[in-house]
């Protein structure tokens, strides 16, 4: 814990994936920060040595781990690896996935299809999977996944990102009911845009042609996010301040999902 902690997460034992990059980075600092021991899996392995050094340049105790998320060997292995390191399992944060790129419908293939749905849903089946057997056998835990906007309306992402994302979020709903008085809870973050690893090709494209300024103007604030903004979320859904909190998909978009597509004259 550091000296702005508010040890929200003292005495819990976590594991954040796609933890090499933004909202996975941020949420390890986060988590750590607030009295975590964090398990920081990620398929880049430079990237997760990283955050896992800068944990620790702020007093926080975390491991790094290179694994497939969506690989069910690696699943069971990232949650047997916290159980052995921290004597137990409290918080998992199923972040990691790929964007899948925006390909044409006609050009998508069954290759492009199963790589996503592969990372984005069944990483993130195969973490409730191995952390809930664990958390359902002690009677307590959390199991947050990264959805996206894109999972609850069209025009945020690829088919089958959108596709996956929502699949996510039914996911975390049919996983609380599985759960049933278990004491575990699952819920589902929907990220808005914001600015990470992901979304890097956007914003450059974007700042190259002049046009920086339009980022993030199709919400109510008129602005994209930072992963800090995502990860806080998250703190909340992990800790016990979120006791009663489960089964749900918490969008954090600035109020993109709230709105009606509106066209505003210019003044
Ligand atoms: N950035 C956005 O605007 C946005 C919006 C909505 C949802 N999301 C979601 O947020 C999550 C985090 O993405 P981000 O925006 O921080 O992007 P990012 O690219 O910065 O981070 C994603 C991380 O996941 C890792 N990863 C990818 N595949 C993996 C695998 N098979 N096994 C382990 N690690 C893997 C990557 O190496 C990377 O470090 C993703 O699920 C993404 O779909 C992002």
């Amino acid at each position: 814990m550091n000296a702005s902690s508010n040890g929200r997460l003292a005495g819990k034992r976590a594991i954040v994936t796609g933890a090499g990059s933004g909202i996975g980075r941020a949420s390890s600092l986060l988590f750590a920060s607030e009295g975590a021991q964090v398990l920081a899996v990620d398929l880049n392995t430079a990237g997760v040595e990283e955050t896992v050094e800068l944990v620790k340049r702020e007093g926080g105790e975390a491991i790094a781990m290179t694994a497939d998320t969506g690989s069910d060997a690696d699943a069971q292995a990232y949650v047997q690896r916290a159980i052995d390191a921290f004597g137990g399992l409290d918080v998992v944060y199923a972040n990691a996935g790929v964007s899948g790129g925006d390909i044409p419908f006609a050009e998508q293939t069954v290759e492009l299809w199963e790589k996503v749905l592969r990372v984005n849903l069944i990483g993130c089946f195969l973490a409730v999977k191995y952390a809930g057997a664990h958390m359902v056998a002690q009677g307590k835990g959390s199991i947050i996944c990264t959805a996206s906007v894109a999972g609850l309306k069209a025009n945020a992402g690829g088919n089958p990102y959108s596709a996956s994302k929502a699949g996510v979020i039914s996911l975390v709903q049919t996983a609380a009911n599985s759960f049933w008085g278990s004491g575990v809870r699952v819920n589902a973050i929907c990220p808005g845009l914001i600015e990470t690893g992901m979304t890097k090709p956007t914003f450059d494209y974007a700042r190259a042609r002049g046009s920086a300024d339009r980022l993030g103007q199709l919400n109510p604030l008129l602005r994209y996010g930072l992963p800090h903004e995502i990860a806080y979320a998250a703190l909340f859904l992990a800790s016990d301040e979120a006791s009663y909190v489960n089964g749900q998909a918490l969008p954090v978009d600035g109020g993109l999902t709230a709105s009606m597509p509106f066209k505003r004259r210019r003044a």
